[in-house]
């Protein structure tokens, strides 16, 4: 079989939220500024990229900024004309944008982020969404708990282009008239919208009402959504210690860890707690059933009291007929996969094994439940580990595979409202080299990385 052969027989299940040839839909969301829309519409794309549904977020206040970059409160005003007529053009240059991006053939969800607070703004979109052919479906976002709304003020509205660098204290001040504005007008989803697809998620998932789902793709992403919280947490991920198959460059496995690898569960509360958990946090630990991360979480486990949980969704990507072999038996035995795997790594599946788009395929109720969950830490395998880093930091499918994700560094990562923040913490304890890079020798790197330097894998 030719390496292109070997991928193609790969390629059968590209996606695997089935959704035919002109699936068109446009979750349109709806509330008042600072319920955490844009968090959603980001989030949402984001899971879509990971899934393989190409997604777009068009945002109506970006294309508002074209014209007016930092206005005041009062350009929201409803009684001011020209302050309406430009939110209008930039509502209707938005929505242009999306028609044609889905015109091209190649979208398939479009997020159109905005307030879209009155019914006649929304009876606007159905319709044009309708004449489009594409399905519209309403995400609202209510939220009456002062708290966080204060919290997303705070930390949404300081850091937007709209008050970038203006004193956060009046920038929130002016924010709240913002939202005064537009409450004027606000007009909830009701009965009188009852002909609408819509979800109404109320104080962030506490209540959600679902009114008319008709497909299966948009089943799925309304199930994603309602797992959705914005509660300030925290994730930590780290590969398993270095383990004995390590050491000599073979991969798969149940080894257990070596003697370094040992050093580094040690090691690894006291790095956690370096990389700054907030008093009286909760950690929950997530391991693999595979020895080596199960060591790796031993003492973290012990140390701290924290509850852990083993998943096999979590255990390293199954490599089939390949699991015990180095690379470089690999590239003897099986030259056409070892060259067809480094074409298309993503997409490639070992014999009797698993590929990368398999592994996101079962990680998928992990990232739903992760979602769900609070402060959490992964202990798990370089590939799974390749998978769960690309969701949260966005990562294209075909460079995932060939992240750098280091032994012996715990990466922190902080989910915020306009992206994800990566913090690294290197334990000073050395690891051999475990990273191939593409179409590089497939020799086993035996010797260990300098102490104290970033390890290669
Ligand atoms: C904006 O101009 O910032 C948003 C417009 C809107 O959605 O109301």
């Amino acid at each position: 079989m030719s390496s292109k052969s070997v991928i193609r027989s790969q390629q059968q299940h590209k996606v695997f939220i089935a959704s035919s040839d002109d699936t068109k839909i446009c979750v349109v969301m709806v509330g008042l500024p600072a319920r955490g829309k844009s968090l959603i519409a980001g989030k949402a794309m984001r899971y879509l990229g990971w899934v393989g549904i190409p997604a777009r977020v068009f945002n109506v206040g970006g294309y508002r900024r074209f014209n007016t970059p930092q206005p005041e409160a009062t350009f929201f005003d409803p009684h001011n004309e020209e302050g309406e007529r430009m939110r209008r053009a930039a509502a209707e240059a938005a929505m242009s944008d999306m028609i044609q991006w889905f015109n091209t053939g190649k979208g398939v969800v479009a997020i159109l982020d905005a307030t879209n607070s009155t019914k006649e703004r929304r009876n606007w979109i159905y319709e044009k969404c309708h004449e489009a052919d594409i399905e519209a479906l309403f995400v609202e976002s209510i939220c009456d708990d002062e708290d966080l709304i204060m919290t997303n003020i705070k930390e949404v509205k300081t850091t937007s282009p709209d008050y970038k660098g203006q004193d956060p204290e009046v920038a929130a001040l002016d924010f709240r008239n913002r939202i005064r504005n537009y409450e004027k007008v606000y007009e909830t989803i009701d009965d009188n919208e009852k002909h609408y697809t819509y979800v109404k998620l109320i104080n962030v998932g506490s209540t959600v009402i679902i009114n008319q789902i008709k497909d299966y793709l948009s089943s799925r992403l309304v199930y994603y959504i309602q797992n959705l919280h914005i509660k300030p947490r925290s994730i930590w991920l780290s590969r398993h210690g270095e383990s004995e198959f390590n050491l000599t460059g073979r991969i798969g496995g149940d080894s257990n860890i070596s003697e370094r690898g040992e050093a580094y569960a040690r090691a690894l509360p006291e790095l956690l707690r370096k990389s700054g958990v907030p008093d009286n946090t909760k950690i929950v630990i997530w391991t693999s059933t595979l020895r080596r991360t199960i060591q790796t979480a031993r003492h973290l486990k012990s140390e701290t009291g924290y509850e852990k949980l083993e998943w096999k969704a979590l255990d390293e990507l199954d490599s089939g007929v390949c699991d015990g072999l180095t690379y470089e038996q690999i590239a003897e035995k099986y030259p056409e996969d070892f060259a067809a795997r480094d074409e298309d790594k993503y997409n490639y599946r070992y014999r009797g094994g698993e590929s990368y788009r398999d592994v996101v395929i079962r990680l998928e109720p992990i990232i739903m439940e992760l979602e769900r969950s609070e402060n959490v830490i992964i202990v798990t395998h370089q590939a799974v580990l390749r998978c769960i880093y690309a969701y949260f930091m966005n990562v294209p499918q075909e460079q995932s595979p060939w992240m750098e994700v280091p032994l012996h560094t715990l990466i922190k990562l902080t989910p915020r409202a306009y992206g994800t923040e990566e913090q690294r913490f290197k334990a000073d304890i050395p690891a051999v080299s475990t990273w191939r890079g593409k179409g590089t020798s497939a020799k086993h790197q035996d010797f260990p990385a300098e102490k104290g330097t970033e390890t290669k894998h």
